[in-house]
């Protein structure tokens, strides 16, 4: 039995060979390729956290009554390993996604996962993989450490037991458009999370709930959608997969606030934080649809821009609803949005001072 930080290592013996890794990183896309192996840990409410591995990437084998399959008990995490100048890879802030990993882990009532073995779960990854990090232009090695519900029953209660994996993954920009402006449905028909549901967490379900909003709004050209609050219909929340910034003539930023429906994003803290260091206003504020409505008109509102660990930072060029369609500035990036996108990159790549010691390398 090995501690939840020990980890039993098998190197893969089929790996993908190095011309063909150099083709699948040269055109990475998002999410298309997967690297020669994967982390394991096993949990069981009599042994704990248990059989800490890393091996070949596999497929999994499930019993068809596994309760993931049934009821969804599935929390995810997506964080990036960075080229480094100097031919190394660094992670961003790894324990901000260890912490955020148990507050989903406990609203899905799933076992709490120390941090500690989940940040060296995905260094071990990234350290056996290395080779499988991008460099050039903005591309990464995508990490998806993730939770499932183990436990064989069909009955609905807190699964027993528990599987703890990290899968990796290089990827470029996540729109096909690159950085050139995103175009955002607003859902009227669907809501993502209403007050105490599971908006706050990082679970599957969540975003299975966005897919049919999503679906609309690419029914109506649009590459994202962008939810309403629950109760009122009237607040902006966010999009399906990543926080949203506004940025008005004044210089000041604003996003909504974390009240529980809405995905406490790394990126987002990043990006406020760093608005902040730049002498920028910044406001964790409710912002009605209406208004921002009256203020793209006005005038007052500049750049709209949405952020995520998949998205960076991306620049929000259209906003169209049922009997709206308005575009926002000169419909591509914004100067404050170009200022915080690469503030931000660059303290990722290790371009540039790391005054928060958010970089961790590997
Ligand atoms: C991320 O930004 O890392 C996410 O998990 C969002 C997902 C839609 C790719």
């Amino acid at each position: 039995r090995s501690t939840t930080n020990e980890f039993t290592t098998q190197t893969a013996t089929d790996p993908v060979p190095a011309a063909r890794r150099a083709e699948m990183l040269a055109n990475p896309g998002f999410g298309k390729y997967l690297t020669d192996h994967m982390v394991t840990i096993s949990y069981s409410a009599e042994q704990g956290w248990h059989d800490a591995k890393i091996g070949p990437r596999s497929d999994l084998t499930l019993n068809p009554s596994t309760m993931v399959l049934h009821y969804a008990g599935e929390i995810f995490e997506g964080m990036k390993a960075y080229p480094m100048p100097d031919g190394g890879g660094a992670l961003f802030r790894p324990q901000a996604n260890a912490r955020r990993f148990n507050k989903s882990a406990e609203r899905l009532a799933m076992a709490q996962l120390p941090e500690d073995s989940f940040v060296a779960a995905v260094r071990e990854l990234v350290r056996i993989d290395r080779d499988w990090i991008p460099s050039g232009g903005e591309a990464a090695l995508y990490l998806r450490p993730f939770m499932i519900g183990t436990e064989i029953a069909i009955g609905n209660h807190p699964s027993d037991s528990f599987q703890f994996i990290v899968i990796a993954s290089p990827v470029g920009s996540y729109f096909k458009g690159g950085v050139s402006g995103v175009s955002v449905w607003v859902s009227e028909n669907f809501t993502r999370a209403a007050p105490g549901g599971t908006g706050a967490a990082k679970c599957g379900g969540n975003y299975a709930a966005a897919l049919a909003a999503q679906k609309e709004g690419a029914a109506q050209g649009c590459e994202q959608v962008l939810f309403l609050d629950a109760v009122e219909r009237r607040w902006v929340e966010e999009l399906a997969g990543m926080n949203v910034f506004f940025v008005f003539e004044d210089g000041s930023i604003q996003t909504p606030p974390l009240t529980g429906t809405i995905l406490p994003g790394i990126t987002r803290d990043s990006l406020i934080t760093l608005a902040r260091d730049r002498g920028r206003t910044v406001r964790e504020e409710p912002y009605a649809i209406d208004q921002w409505r009256a203020d793209l008109e006005s005038g007052r509102l500049v750049e709209v821009f949405a952020c995520g660990t998949a998205a960076v930072v991306a620049p929000i060029a259209q906003i169209k609803g049922r009997d709206f369609d308005l575009t926002i500035g000169s419909g591509g990036m914004g100067p404050v949005t170009a200022e915080l996108r690469k503030a931000l990159t660059d303290i990722q790549f290790g371009r540039a001072e790391d005054p928060h010691g958010w970089v961790d390398r590997v």
